[in-house]
């Protein structure tokens, strides 16, 4: 009897630890309020000043942290200098871009409250911010995430979506870090802004999987300006726009286009038209086309969502200094 009621105890007070535990680790709104009040000022106002400079800064941003959050969490790891880093693999090298922005930033922090913000959080800030500044919806930005200390080119390889996968690679990819095909959809909506180069999509545009023939679910009027800035042979690095009506402005037009066969890349248009769509994201591509409310809400959950992947709190990881290296 004596027993079972130490036992119970123990259970009880594991059960509090593990409750406590759990509160302490999440991520909340207010985070910096003490310790950084001004915080959303200052990321504000730098991002604004580089989309002023570049309108297309904004996309990139936005990427860095969905890059940032799919390989290991949210963790800044994507930010990392060094040889074998994740800015270097298959998705990222000659593609990811905004470092210096993103060093601005942290300068600016760095200026105000010195060592308490977190690159992690200000690459959230900023995805929050670009998404804003270019017309789309706003969300409250969960804080309190912790910079890691390595950077793996390999998990950067394995985790991050590739252009060329089917959907349902595609969807497994979201599934393994939490996010649903509700998520798969509406942030692959960011595509609404920014621009992609031909060697993302080159393969829709001659010789689509060995069929001799172009992707037939693309538009030909589409399908003969994407043919002739990129010739077979021609510079993969040539960049064209996502959302041709609209490069700059957040929008549901990305879903617009899809429903017209005008998806830029391959991962994009199958969301609307391959087999697997049918019975997973068609349907989802159809709402958001015709609802742009319902896309601009979705989207802001789906970006919480991922912002909350594998967060690094309390005592793990560290607060960088300089975003591109660990504290020494
Ligand atoms: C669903 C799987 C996805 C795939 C396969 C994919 C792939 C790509 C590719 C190939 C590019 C062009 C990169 C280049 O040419 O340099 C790109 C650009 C972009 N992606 Fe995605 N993406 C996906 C999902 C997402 C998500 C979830 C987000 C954000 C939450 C996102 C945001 C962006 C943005 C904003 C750009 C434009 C960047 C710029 O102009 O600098 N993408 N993506
Ligand atoms: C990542 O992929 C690229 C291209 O396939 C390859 O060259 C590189 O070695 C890979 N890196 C690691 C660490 O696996
Ligand atoms: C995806 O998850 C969200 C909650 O995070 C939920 O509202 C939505 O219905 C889910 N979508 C699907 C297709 O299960
Ligand atoms: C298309 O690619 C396939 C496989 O790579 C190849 O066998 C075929 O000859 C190509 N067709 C044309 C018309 O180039
Ligand atoms: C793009 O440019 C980079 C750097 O100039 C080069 O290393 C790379 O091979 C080019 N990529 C393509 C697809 O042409
Ligand atoms: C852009 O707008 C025009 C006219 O409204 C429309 O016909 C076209 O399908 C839209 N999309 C693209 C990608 O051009």
């Amino acid at each position: 009897m004596k027993r079972l009621a130490n036992y119970q105890c123990f259970t009880l007070f594991m059960s509090v630890l593990m409750l406590c535990v759990a509160v302490r680790s999440q991520l909340t709104a207010d985070f910096y309020s003490k310790t950084c009040p001004t915080l959303p000022q200052i990321v504000r106002k730098v991002v604004q000043n580089a989309i002023k400079v570049e309108m297309r800064m904004a996309a990139s941003l936005l990427r860095l942290h969905f890059h940032d959050c799919f390989v290991n969490g949210c963790d800044g790891s994507i930010l990392l200098d060094g040889t074998d880093v994740e800015k270097f693999s298959v998705a990222n090298i000659n593609s990811a871009r905004g470092f210096e922005v993103v060093d601005a930033i942290k300068s600016a922090v760095e200026s105000q409250c010195s060592g308490v913000v977190s690159c992690a959080d200000i690459l959230a800030l900023a995805a929050r911010d670009s998404t804003l500044l270019s017309g789309g919806p706003s969300w409250k930005v969960l804080l309190g995430r912790r910079d890691g200390m390595v950077s793996s080119q390999a998990q950067a390889n394995l985790s991050l979506p590739s252009p060329f996968e089917g959907l349902n690679a595609i969807i497994a990819k979201f599934a393994a870090v939490g996010l649903n095909i509700t998520d798969v959809v509406s942030l692959s909506g960011s595509h609404t802004i920014g621009l992609a180069k031909c060697a993302t999509f080159s393969n829709r545009l001659f010789n689509f999987s060995g069929t001799g023939a172009p992707d037939s679910t693309l538009d030909s009027n589409m399908l003969s300006d994407l043919q002739s800035l990129c010739p077979v042979n021609g510079d993969g690095n040539k960049t064209t726009a996502f959302d041709r009506n609209s490069t700059d402005l957040f929008d549901n037009h990305y879903f617009q286009n899809l429903i017209n066969n005008k998806g830029l890349l391959g991962s994009d248009q199958i969301l609307y038209s391959s087999s697997e769509a049918v019975s997973t994201t068609k349907s989802i591509v159809e709402s958001y086309s015709s609802n742009s409310k319902l896309f601009f809400n979705d989207f802001a959950n789906s970006m919480i969502k991922m912002g909350n992947i594998s967060p690094l709190t309390g005592s793990s990881g560290e607060i960088r200094k300089n975003c591109r290296v660990v504290n020494s």
